[in-house]
């Protein structure tokens, strides 16, 4: 999103606050680092005074809070954190903005703060037809060969918050905390609420990068119960693409959910990336099926995530604009192209972590 952002509003100035903690990476933003509208900043969002600074010395406008702990699998282990970053961290952030802007002659004038969640606040849907159905709605993402929908119920906006692990949770939280903030000060807020993310960049503890890299070296894939959770998949640069339309044409006070109606069974998504890393590295497709480990399965395991991202197809007109097939080769393509950039993250304290991590499972 920053990228996007960078490079297609010159005339932005745009302020990327950062902690860099385990995930976050300076080498992810090489390509813009020297553009004269980019501006890093390392710094704490649950640092008030230090954002209340920072509101003030760079006169920010407009906030897109995607600032957040969001690893289900961390949250099981170290929730205290993902309330500290994701509950407080949201509130300073929200009480410096409110604090800058009520100061300003204009005020709430022009603003926006537009807070970024995920679709596991609403909790977990059942499957009801493991064979799956055809499903009510079709998108680019979605019209690909696999394309089946594992129940007729769906997360629309105005559905209960039900989350389960902490950190949904804490993701809760912090929604509802943006949400009094313009029910009680008249902050112009927004809310989005999107589904599972792939692509390029992203941190290998989430399934399709730490498996892409797995199948690489050979290692055991981890697949947590019997592999028939379901999840919503969506190419990380229309995510990027559905928050610069939000950003510039939602309505304050409204919350959009953003998936791809692209819903695919663990196992089966699994089964992808494997023939796919196997073709791109010229092994036989599928030779390294027997990869496949069936592990204990993840403490309150949601079994599945269907967005209905309707309203805001109807309302601002987006749309996925890539198959799911051709992401799925982008992202793969990606990955064994940048292993450089995969190694500087595996060889390092997060192996230990990780390993860790399934030792104690
Ligand atoms: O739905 C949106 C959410 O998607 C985001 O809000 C979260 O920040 C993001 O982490 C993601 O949550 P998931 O828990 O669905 O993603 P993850 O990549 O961890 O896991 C995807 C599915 O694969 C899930 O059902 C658990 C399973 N899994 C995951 C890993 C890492 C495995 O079977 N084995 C694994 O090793």
């Amino acid at each position: 999103m920053v990228r996007l952002f960078v490079n297609k509003y010159p005339q932005y100035n745009i302020y990327n606050v950062d902690k860099l903690t385990y995930a976050g990476n300076l080498a992810n933003l090489k390509d813009i680092e020297d553009k004269p509208n980019y501006h890093f900043i390392k710094a704490d969002i649950c640092d008030f005074p230090l954002m209340l600074d920072i509101m003030q010395r760079d006169n920010i406008d407009g906030i897109i809070h995607l600032a957040a702990e969001s690893h289900v699998d961390r949250s099981i282990k170290d929730p205290f954190t993902f309330a500290q970053t994701n509950v407080m961290g949201t509130l300073s952030l929200l009480q410096a903005a409110k604090a800058y802007w009520e100061s300003l002659p204009e005020k709430f004038e022009g603003k926006r703060f537009y807070h970024i969640s995920t679709d596991e606040v609403y909790g977990a849907l059942e499957v009801p037809h493991p064979e799956g159905i055809k499903p009510p709605f079709t998108t680019k993402a979605s019209s690909g060969e696999h394309h089946l929908a594992y129940g007729e119920k769906f997360f629309t906006e105005d559905l209960k918050y039900q989350p389960h692990s902490p950190y949904s949770a804490a993701k809760a939280s912090s929604d509802h905390f943006v949400r009094a903030f313009h029910d009680t000060f008249g902050m112009p807020t927004i809310v989005t609420n999107c589904s599972n993310n792939y692509g390029p960049y992203q941190f290998p503890e989430k399934l399709i990068p730490l498996f892409i890299n797995n199948i690489r070296h050979r290692k055991p894939l981890p697949v947590y119960g019997k592999g028939e959770n379901v999840r919503d998949w969506l190419y990380v640069e229309d995510h990027a693409r559905a928050i610069d339309l939000i950003f510039h044409q939602g309505k304050v006070a409204e919350t959009y959910n953003i998936g791809g109606f692209n819903e695919w069974k663990n196992i089966d998504i699994i089964k992808v990336v494997i023939n796919t890393v196997d073709r791109l590295l010229g092994r036989p497709e599928g030779a390294d099926m027997d990869l496949i480990t069936y592990v204990t399965d993840r403490a309150g395991h949601d079994m599945r995530y269907a967005i209905d991202s309707s309203k805001l197809q109807r309302e601002l007109g987006w749309e996925p604009s890539l198959q799911f097939e051709e992401g799925i080769e982008k992202t793969v393509r990606w990955y064994l192209d940048n292993q450089e950039w995969m190694d500087n993250i595996t060889s390092g304290d997060y192996v230990k972590y990780y390993e860790d991590m399934y030792k104690n499972r």
